[in-house]
């Protein structure tokens, strides 16, 4: 049984997944609508993870005996200045989500409920791979700026990542 202090901290958890899926959505369209192909379905396939982040959460607050809250969600933005930007905006994202996580996983602690500090080690390892997944992609387009032809590439590099799976973290 969830104690209310852990059932609370757990629903913002959800919000933050579930508008870390908006964003990554509102990335795709963005990339989608400039024919940058790869970098749309990575985002489209970040915002699927993301998704699947929150509804893990939200399961698992019903199957603890507390309440999945679906909330109101704070609206994305819909430009991102350069591909440079957006990837740098991605990456801080994660490490404020990794943040996050980090405090849920001390109330657990502080709370002593240790089934819920060990369903949130999964988000734990996960946080780790996509801080590494952002920072690698970070690291290439900081190497091209805004050169036409390297974001050409770039383009079709993220298009692979995207086809090994490592985009698509399985469950
Ligand atoms: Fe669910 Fe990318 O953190």
């Amino acid at each position: 049984m969830l104690s209310k202090k852990i059932e609370k901290a757990l629903n913002e958890q959800i919000k933050i997944e579930a508008e870390s899926s908006q964003v990554y959505l509102s990335m795709a369209c963005w990339a989608e609508i400039q024919g940058f192909e790869g970098v749309a379905q990575f985002m489209y396939a970040h915002s699927d993870e993301e998704r699947m982040h929150m509804l893990k959460l939200v399961k698992f607050v019903n199957e603890r005996g507390g309440h999945a809250k679906v909330s109101e969600l704070a609206a994305p933005p819909i430009e991102f200045g350069s591909f440079k930007d957006m990837f740098q905006t991605l990456f801080d994202h994660e490490v404020f989500v990794s943040k996050s996580i980090n405090d849920l996983v001390h109330i657990t602690l502080e709370e002593r409920d240790y089934a819920t500090h060990n369903f949130l080690q999964w988000y734990v390892s996960e946080q780790i791979e996509e801080e590494a997944l952002a920072r690698n992609i970070l690291d290439k387009i900081n190497l091209i700026g805004d050169d036409k032809g390297g974001l050409y590439l770039f383009d079709n590099d993220v298009k692979q990542i995207v086809a090994q799976g490592v985009a698509d973290t399985p469950q």
